[in-house]
């Protein structure tokens, strides 16, 4: 595996190169990540996946300090997973003036997460853009875990005619259900044992729904005190349409069931689509 840190070197190394499919990372890899390399090898000759921690989609209260860096290990298990070229640029490569150009996504980026992360979504949405415009990839691959992540940059994508498919990977999950993510890492044992109650909890709204329950509101509120009831401190549970994550008129459209909370200091997202 080919890593560059520096954008004139990736751009030497990607020219000539076949049809390029990208997945950019924060690093901290886990299964989850790997997951999305393995699919987007079947999309394209070569895969680039990038490492870059962005400081601009963190708040200022936020873990952009604490995140877990793990360069070595996150090489080795690219390498392992066959990933043709790993882009790890440095702030100064990335920013090495302050980004002052950004990408200011519509209403969408002040819902859900973007209420309790202002900003996180333009900041998400520049770096994405930017990383687009440097590898210039024919495909992006990117979780369905950040449901409304991967729906902003969808949206970009199509609006600003970017010559990208963008294809959505599975949520990867732990035996017990808790979804893979890099900031399970924050929690204690204890918190550690309860944190799948989330994902249950997001099982028993869909199992409602699909048993005829019509009243969304009321699950919500219903999944919400069961949380406060645990110890967990809640942004959201919120049962939405997949088309655009707005409030449902009714239970027939395709839905997905999305939810920040809270154990301890650690902020853990979930979501399932109906
Ligand atoms: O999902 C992530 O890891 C990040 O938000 C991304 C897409 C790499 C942008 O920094």
């Amino acid at each position: 595996m080919q890593i560059h840190s520096a954008i004139p070197d990736l751009r030497a190394a990607l020219n000539q190169r076949g049809r390029i499919v990208f997945v950019p990372t924060m690093g901290n890899l886990h299964a989850g990540h790997i997951s999305l390399m393995e699919q987007a090898r079947a999309h394209g000759d070569t895969v680039v996946a990038s490492i870059f921690v962005n400081r601009l989609q963190f708040g200022p209260n936020e873990d952009f300090d604490k995140y877990p860096r793990t360069f070595q290990a996150d090489c080795d298990k690219l390498a392992a997973a066959g990933v043709d070229v790993l882009f790890a640029p440095t702030e100064a490569d990335l920013y090495p003036e302050p980004q002052e150009y950004t990408v200011e996504p519509p209403a969408i980026q002040n819902i859900l997460d973007g209420e309790f992360r202002p900003g996180h979504f333009r900041g998400v949405a520049t770096v994405v853009l930017k990383l687009f415009n440097i590898v210039q990839p024919q495909v992006a691959v990117f979780g369905k875990k950040d449901y409304q992540q991967l729906m902003v940059i969808r949206n970009m994508t199509h609006q600003l005619a970017l010559p990208i498919a963008i294809i959505g990977g599975e949520t990867v999950r732990a035996e017990d259900g808790l979804a893979l993510s890099s900031r399970n890492g924050y929690l204690s044992q204890a918190e550690r044992a309860e944190a799948p109650r989330l994902y249950r909890l997001l099982n028993d709204i869909r199992s409602a729904i699909r048993a005829g329950e019509t009243d969304t509101a009321k699950l919500e509120k219903e999944a919400i005190s069961a949380l406060t009831a645990a110890g967990w401190q809640t942004d959201y549970v919120a049962v939405r349409q997949q088309s655009d994550l707005a409030t449902p008129k009714g239970v027939n459209a395709p839905l997905v069931v999305l939810a920040a909370s809270r154990l301890g200091t650690t902020r853990l997202i979930d979501n399932i689509e109906i």
